[in-house]
């Protein structure tokens, strides 16, 4: 395609949920500079608005909108897709991405409340997502939804996680279970997959129940985050390029495989207070 023609190609649109920030904020980024139409997507309007503008200085050909949803309500995400549909007639890459950490306790002495918060946005939140932006997809005939793994994913537990574990645990079940489904309703037009992002230095790690919860980490987990974690940029960078490419139902795209932890444990000397200060 010659410059002057490429201009005129028509964009890809992406969806992406909890986008006003972290993860979500860095991959719209990339997929801006791959030319995609941005829908960022928040429960926080004022961080999602600088995200906006931000995300609109980026180049690319792809316009940016914003739409404020709340994951936890259904008629929220049905209104996100409503707006979407209006603005840019279809929807190719959807990600359920908004989710929210656990305080740091054990099972028993969570609030009922705090169970309640939890499942409903990293659990219920994925699964209103994903039967919305599927039912949409399969009328169109194509598109990708991307469910966001977390700790526990792959069934590893420790306290103070388990919660938070619980429901990503559910997450990949469930992402599973609906890529089976499409691969016989769809005939696998619509790509049902995973992202495994490992751990990123966000906001997220400090906070719980919606930011009234502050999180102290401890020296080991402090440790643990310096040798295995990364900026969301640069974990974005990495799966975004995947997405776009994808071709593939069923697909998981891990950034923190087997080996590239092992290959972190030992350099781990060079990493020693990467984000951290550790005694
Ligand atoms: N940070 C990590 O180490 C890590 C590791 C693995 C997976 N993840 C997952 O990656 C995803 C993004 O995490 P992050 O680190 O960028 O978190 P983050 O806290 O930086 O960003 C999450 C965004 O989701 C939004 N959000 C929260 N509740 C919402 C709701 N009900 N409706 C809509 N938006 C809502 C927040 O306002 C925020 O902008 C989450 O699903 C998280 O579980 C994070």
């Amino acid at each position: 395609m010659n410059k002057k023609n490429k201009g005129k190609q028509e964009s890809k649109t992406v969806v992406i949920t909890g986008s006003a920030r972290g993860f979500g904020y860095e991959m719209a980024k990339v997929f801006k500079q791959h030319n995609y139409n941005i829908v960022l997507s928040d429960i926080n309007n004022e961080n999602l608005q600088k995200a906006k503008k931000e995300i609109e200085r980026i180049v690319g050909y792809g316009k940016v909108k914003s739409v404020v949803c709340n994951v936890t309500d259904y008629k929220s995400i049905k209104n996100l897709l409503d707006e979407t549909i209006n603005t840019f007639s279809k929807v190719d890459v959807w990600i359920n991405n908004a989710g929210v950490n656990q305080p740091n306790k054990p099972i028993f002495q969570l609030e009922q409340k705090e169970v309640d918060f939890l499942l409903n946005v990293d659990l219920k939140g994925t699964i209103y997502g994903s039967q919305i932006a599927f039912e949409q997809m399969q009328k169109q005939g194509f598109g990708q939804i991307y469910n966001v793994e977390g700790y526990g994913s792959n069934d590893a537990m420790m306290t103070g996680l388990s919660l938070y574990g619980t429901a990503k645990r559910a997450v990949t079940y469930f992402t599973m279970a609906l890529s089976k489904e499409s691969k016989e309703l769809t005939k696998n037009k619509v790509k049902v997959c995973r992202l495994s992002p490992g751990i990123m230095i966000t906001d997220f790690i400090k906070s719980a129940n919606g930011g009234k919860t502050q999180i102290e980490l401890s020296e080991k987990t402090k440790k643990a985050y310096n040798i295995l974690g990364d900026y969301a940029n640069k974990i974005a960078g990495y799966v975004v390029p995947k997405m776009v490419k994808n071709k593939k139902n069923n697909r998981q795209i891990i950034w923190l495989t087997k080996s590239r932890a092992f290959r972190r444990f030992l350099t781990a000397e060079f990493r020693k207070n990467k984000f951290f200060k550790v005694k």
